[in-house]
């Protein structure tokens, strides 16, 4: 008897949630390639590659820049066993699930950790922590750059001459907003910075792109085993032959490799603006529906849609016959917004106008709203210089 399930059983979705995004078939069949050893040189010529195009997209020359071998938490975890030391005082900033996620990180390292809060939905206030950083003690301030629990982006601008002008260090997440969302690490002083496959580069998740410029490199710790940067240096980066630390998942780095050519096609500044009009072009598709957009204008993240359900729909029960009948998938709200809110991507392939669609004529039937406004709002959005 053939055993069930197979992955044949698991049927194809349509990826709008909060991520993972729609992977698409050339990043598909680069990680069907044939699997090579990693010490191999010919991969290695392709981690050399993978690099160089990282650095491009994360805007940095840091030499230490490479996909980890993790998901994006894992980069969160690397962040704090290699940077941060027992009872070093860090400012963190928090305005939603993934910066209390950083803070809880730091707290069970021995961190003196120091929040600096603000209202799920809205961003940090930069004087608020460029104050809790004029502390001469602060060793490093974190922030998340694209909320994926509330659609916010963070303005980063300030942050590094604060925590510069104590020698600390500015550590950023950029998870949901790599390749999808304006960044540029090296003119915002970015010190180190991990990201995720699986939002906005449309590869499946896995690995935790990470980046450490000079500053944090003079102070590395070894405490962990695992994320030992130093023994991933000697692998990536190596003079001589590539030191073996742990079997770099190869068949990911080929999917990663896949995904930052497609960018490199599409040029950052370009898939940033269409980024910027998919997100405009569903809000207000969604508006027309009901459903309001929490972040205010100027603090939206453009690849996360976050609104507000209206209190007439069941969104549990929407969302789920989405993705059970419609094969879509939007995610729902975590923390203080679960029960009211829905996050959707708007994460690279998901992006488009075709995919936005389909998910507004999906909702549009559930809910018994006016499907050709909502279809010309996004039309027209599009349509948009
Ligand atoms: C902003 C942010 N940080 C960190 C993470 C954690 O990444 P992962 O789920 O890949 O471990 C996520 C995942 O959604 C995220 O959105």
């Amino acid at each position: 008897m053939p055993r069930v399930p197979t992955v044949q059983d698991v049927p194809a979705r349509l990826l709008l949630g909060s991520g993972p995004s729609p992977v698409p078939e050339r990043i598909l069949k680069a990680l069907a390639h044939p699997t090579v050893g990693h010490l191999d040189p010919a991969f290695g010529a392709l981690q050399d590659d993978v690099a160089a195009l990282l650095r491009a997209t994360m805007k940095t020359t840091n030499k230490v820049t490479f996909p980890l071998s993790a998901t994006g938490s894992g980069g969160m975890q690397a962040m704090v066993d290699t940077l941060v030391a027992p009872g070093d005082r860090v400012v963190v900033g928090v305005h939603g699930a993934f910066g209390g996620r950083m803070a809880d990180a730091l707290g069970r390292a021995g961190a003196d950790v120091v929040k600096v809060e603000a209202e799920w939905g809205r961003a940090l206030s930069v004087d608020a922590l460029i104050e809790a950083c004029a502390d001469s003690s602060t060793r490093a301030l974190f922030v998340v750059h694209g909320e994926t629990s509330t659609g916010v982006a963070q303005p980063l601008d300030g942050l590094a001459e604060a925590v510069h002008a104590h020698d600390g260090l500015f550590l950023v997440d950029c998870v949901t907003s790599l390749a999808g969302h304006p960044l540029d690490l090296d003119a915002a002083g970015v010190d180190a910075a991990f990201s995720g496959t699986q939002k906005c580069l449309n590869v499946p998740p896995g690995l935790a792109p990470f980046t450490v410029g000079d500053r944090a490199l003079g102070r590395l710790q070894r405490r962990s085993w695992y994320f030992d940067l130093q023994a991933m240096v000697d692998y990536w980066f190596a003079d001589g032959p590539r030191a073996y630390h742990h079997t770099a998942p190869i068949n990911m780095i080929y999917a990663l490799h896949e995904g930052l050519r497609i960018v490199e096609e599409e040029g950052l500044a370009a898939r940033w603006d269409r980024h910027a009009r998919a997100h405009e072009a569903l809000r207000a598709a969604f508006s027309v529906l009901g459903f309001e957009r929490f972040a205010p204008d100027g603090e939206q993240l453009h690849s996360l849609l976050a609104v507000r359900v209206p209190e007439s729909i069941d969104e549990a029960a929407v969302r789920g016959a989405l993705l059970r009948e419609d094969g879509i998938e939007v995610s729902g709200g975590l923390g203080p917004l679960a029960g009211r809110a829905w996050r959707i991507g708007v994460m690279g392939e998901g992006a488009r106008q075709e995919p936005q669609e389909r998910l507004i004529r999906a909702v549009t039937r559930r809910t018994n709203g006016d499907e050709h406004a909502a279809v010309r709002a996004l039309a027209d959005g599009w349509a948009a210089a």
